[in-house]
């Protein structure tokens, strides 16, 4: 099945902004120390607070029919509400009177950073609302928080794009507490991709915990495959810097068959993989989370052909350009 999403290209407007992402090499392996490269797309949650009279928080989502009275008590929040129920308690807005309505032009379970973008944009509605004055790093931290709630192992690349809406090389820190390797990348002219989206919602939170019982089965065999991935997303970084599109797509299939391995892929996103490749993509993988969600495919030529050819399959695409 198709999601009942449609995507606008948001335009710019007043209300608070959390950007969407793609990963477009060492997904995974980043939640244990590898280097990843991230970018933003041009698709984004939005949110907007305003002050009522009802005396509590209530959060409003029309386009995915949610409607909620934020818990006072964290621990009669639901796994929704828990997440996002951090920014209030941290805040210290939990006894307010507001309501916040949320705008996800993010697909929700694609793979494209949904819920870090969601708690982003939810910050900063707030941070405007009651001008509070967060910096872009304390509303960084903030949303990692959320993302930790969400999925206990999140390497933070996630809310790190939400946040700074730039293309960027990321490594987390080897020790809790201490700050990530965060690195703009500045790129010699912008890459054609397609997104391919699956339909198929997979949470991040499950994908991560297979990978984590895998990995405590045999840690020196996934140990390697995670070396392995660190070592192409490096070399990756090389040929985006190079614009050397034919090696940075060698790259991308190479990362897809180890995402693979891991089993994090399934049975649309390899169908998507495959489209993608038999129609001129030079590189496709899956991106983010896996389990369904979406892939991304380097499409220097044969772009409309690509997109074109997923949607007949029954499947959305996006043209998308990063850098
Ligand atoms: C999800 O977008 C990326 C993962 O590597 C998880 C994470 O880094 O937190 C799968």
């Amino acid at each position: 099945g198709v999601p009942a999403t449609t995507l606008e290209q948001p335009s710019v407007d007043h209300r608070a902004c959390g950007h969407g992402k793609i990963i477009l090499l060492g997904e995974h392996a980043v939640v244990y120390g590898s280097h990843a490269v991230a970018a933003p797309v041009p698709l984004a949650v939005r949110a907007v607070a305003q002050d009522t009279k009802s005396g509590g928080v209530d959060m409003f989502i029309p386009r995915w029919g949610v409607e909620y009275r934020l818990h006072r008590d964290p621990a009669h929040r639901d796994s929704f509400q828990r997440s996002l129920g951090i920014i209030f308690d941290e805040l210290q807005l939990t006894d307010r009177s507001m309501r916040i309505e949320v705008f996800p032009n993010v697909p929700r379970a694609m793979g494209l950073g949904g819920s870090a973008a969601m708690a982003v944009a939810v910050i900063r509605a707030l941070d405007q609302h009651y001008k509070l004055g967060l910096s872009d790093e304390e509303t960084n931290a903030l949303a990692f928080r959320c993302e930790e709630v969400a999925h206990g192992s999140a390497s933070g690349i996630d809310n790190t794009v939400a946040t700074y809406g730039k293309p960027l090389l990321y490594k987390r820190a080897s020790k809790k507490g201490e700050a990530p390797m965060v690195r703009e990348l500045h790129l010699p002219k912008r890459i054609p991709l397609v997104i391919g989206i699956s339909g198929k919602e997979s949470l991040t939170a499950v994908t991560v915990g297979k990978v984590r019982t895998a990995w405590q089965r045999n840690p020196a065999l996934y140990d390697g495959i995670f070396q392995q991935i660190d070592a192409l997303t490096l070399q990756g970084v090389e040929a985006m810097q190079q614009y050397d599109l034919e090696r940075l797509g060698d790259l991308m299939n190479i990362c897809h068959g180890l995402l693979n391995a891991l089993r994090v892929s399934s049975w649309e996103v390899e169908e998507l993989v495959q489209i993608a490749r038999e129609h001129g993509a030079l590189g496709a993988k899956l991106t983010g989370g896996g389990g369904g969600g979406s892939i991304v495919a380097l499409c220097p030529q044969n772009r409309e052909k690509v997109a074109a050819s997923i949607r007949d399959a029954g499947y959305q695409a996006m043209e998308v350009d990063i850098g």
